[in-house]
């Protein structure tokens, strides 16, 4: 912070720093932008008004209580850090001057993923009765051994955070929206999903709610790459490449299996996993099976690639849902940015 009084020396202030905070204007230029925000109001949502009152916990047992509290905790380690994420990435937009639309647009993702990490917290608690997954002492076999699996992969997300942090400031928006697009791309494929097969109503009615958010999110991204893409850094396109692939190897343990190069998880923990979405099956809660999590996967990726090919940006291979491409190879959760 700048001590000295300079007021009495010069007419005007000298030029100031940049990055500094304060755009001090209001710029519009992105139209589709300022329509999404509006829709942003008008579709606005409390998980509190969901219809919790048709929800009766004591009509599932307790391995089927501990079986979809974990869905929700695995769901959480992605959705409980998307609310700082995005607030970082919206002091990022002021400090880079962005348009004004483009900082609401990022101030209703932060709202947006607020809500989100909300309906975890809500869910996970009614089914245990207790409001911390890892603290929650399991009552059966299958509830003890989720626990294991929702320790592991809150140790991976931890990790992630310190790698987000320092890789934020060292990468332009341009680099940030792409890996923005490929999360918002995976969470409006898996709420979608998840809004078709479920049968109960409050989680239904949650997973289109959140669904319908993340497609506005998808819209944020498409819309600032449309407007800076074509114009965009040599240097830049390789780092998205890289970033895609990160984002692949990051967020599939959220939509199809983690890879285990890439995570550090224990040995059984895939097995864990799976056979606690065969108890939440037959409870009514649709988690999609292997086979139609890895094709929901590869569709989105296509998605996202098509989006990419537009600007001549190489995308990477993705030999696990057979997609080729460019390979990358050194992918590290130091320099990480995917979010979901
Ligand atoms: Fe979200
Ligand atoms: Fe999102």
């Amino acid at each position: 912070m700048r001590k000295e009084k300079l007021a009495h020396t010069m007419e005007f202030p000298p030029a100031i720093e940049q990055p500094n905070v304060y755009p001090l204007s209001w710029h519009q230029h992105t139209k589709k932008l300022e329509e999404i925000w509006d829709a942003s109001r008008r579709e606005v949502w409390d998980p509190k008004k969901l219809p919790w009152d048709t929800f009766d916990v004591n009509k599932y047992t307790w391995e089927q209580r501990e079986a979809i509290a974990y869905w929700w905790t695995l769901l959480s380690v992605f959705d409980a850090s998307a609310p700082p994420v995005f607030a970082a990435a919206l002091i990022k937009t002021y400090e880079a001057h962005e348009e004004d639309a483009v900082r609401r647009c990022f101030f209703s993702v932060t709202q947006d993923e607020q809500n989100h990490e909300q309906m975890c917290g809500m869910a996970i608690t009614k089914f245990l009765e207790h409001p911390d997954p890892i603290t929650y002492t399991p009552k059966t076999e299958l509830g003890k051994r989720l626990q294991k699996n929702a320790k592991w992969l809150y140790h991976n997300g931890a990790r992630y955070w310190a790698g987000y942090k320092t890789a934020v400031p060292k990468y332009s928006l341009a680099v940030l929206f792409s890996s923005f697009l490929m999360g918002e791309i995976a969470a409006a494929t898996i709420f979608h999903q998840m809004a078709a097969g479920c049968t109960e109503p409050v989680f239904k009615e949650a997973f289109r709610n959140i669904g319908k958010d993340e497609g506005r999110h998808m819209g944020i991204c498409l819309a600032l790459m449309e407007r800076d893409y074509p114009k965009i850094a040599v240097e830049d396109r390789a780092l998205i490449t890289k970033q895609i692939r990160a984002g692949y190897l990051f967020l599939s343990a959220v939509l199809f299996e983690p890879p285990m190069e890439f995570w550090d998880l224990p040995a059984d923990f895939i097995q864990n996993q799976r056979d606690g979405e065969t108890v939440a099956r037959s409870a009514g809660f649709a988690i999609p099976e292997y086979e139609a999590k890895k094709n929901n996967w590869r569709t989105a990726i296509l998605n996202l690639k098509g989006a990419l090919d537009k600007y001549d940006i190489p995308f990477p291979a993705i030999p696990e849902v057979g997609i080729t491409g460019e390979e990358v190879s050194d992918v590290d959760l130091d320099d990480i940015i995917p979010v979901f």
